[in-house]
């Protein structure tokens, strides 16, 4: 199989920058999962129906297009909280597994998300599984929003990235957990280049061993 590498870890850790970054160095693509689960949170919002419902989740999930994640308003804390809740429901995560692996196995990838190195691909070579200080995740979405000219409360930013990363580790299936043979790499006092090189460095690491 082509290489694969799993980049799993909590909200605003910093797994999205690290794996764009690791996919344009290594020519592999890249797949930020958590768009799926956007998306569908999005189409089930369209509908005016409830994030939680099974039935309307499902059919969100199934129907999805590529317009569907291209769409603008697939971040800031509404949509957050509606991918989360689709997240957590079996029947969603089936509709979204086979579409995610057939996108690593045609050329290989590096993709980013909660479940990929337990579930998605729990063969890959490489798992990193990037995490920070709550604090410090924080203040990096807190910078982030306000970047994109949003209005935000860094005590409820706070607030709603641990309410959001407890539904993600709570929840029944496929939850927020590192891997028994994932690398952990805490990236609280480390800058985009720093992780970037730290997430390297265990990459060649472990493709030394395989
Ligand atoms: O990575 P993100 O913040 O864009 O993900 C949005 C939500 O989607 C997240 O709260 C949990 C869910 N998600 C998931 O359950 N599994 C993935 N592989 C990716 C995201």
């Amino acid at each position: 199989m082509p290489l694969v590498i799993a980049v799993d870890g909590p909200a605003a850790a910093g797994k999205g920058t690290l794996a764009r970054r690791l996919a344009a160095a290594l020519g592999l693509p890249y797949l930020d999962t958590g768009l799926l689960y956007r998306a569908t949170g999005r189409r089930v919002l369209g509908h005016g129906a409830d994030p939680r419902d099974p039935a309307a989740a499902e059919a969100a999930a199934r129907g999805l297009t590529p317009a569907d994640l291209a769409r603008a308003d697939l971040r800031g804390p509404e949509a957050d909280m509606a991918a989360s809740a689709v997240a957590a429901i079996p029947v969603v995560r089936t509709a979204l597994l086979d579409w995610q692996r057939d996108f690593g196995r045609r050329h290989g990838a590096v993709l980013d998300g909660r479940d990929i190195g337990t579930v998605v691909f729990p063969e890959a070579p490489v798992k990193l599984f990037v995490t920070a200080s709550p604090e410090e995740r924080a203040r990096r979405r807190f910078l982030e929003l306000r970047a994109r000219g949003a209005a935000a409360d860094p005590a409820q930013v706070l607030a709603e990235l641990q309410a959001r990363d407890e539904q993600d580790s709570r929840r029944a299936v496929a939850p927020l957990v590192p891997a028994a043979d994932a690398a952990v790499l805490d990236t609280t006092a480390l800058d985009a280049e720093a992780a970037f090189a730290a997430a390297m460095a265990v990459i060649t690491e472990r493709l030394r061993e395989v």
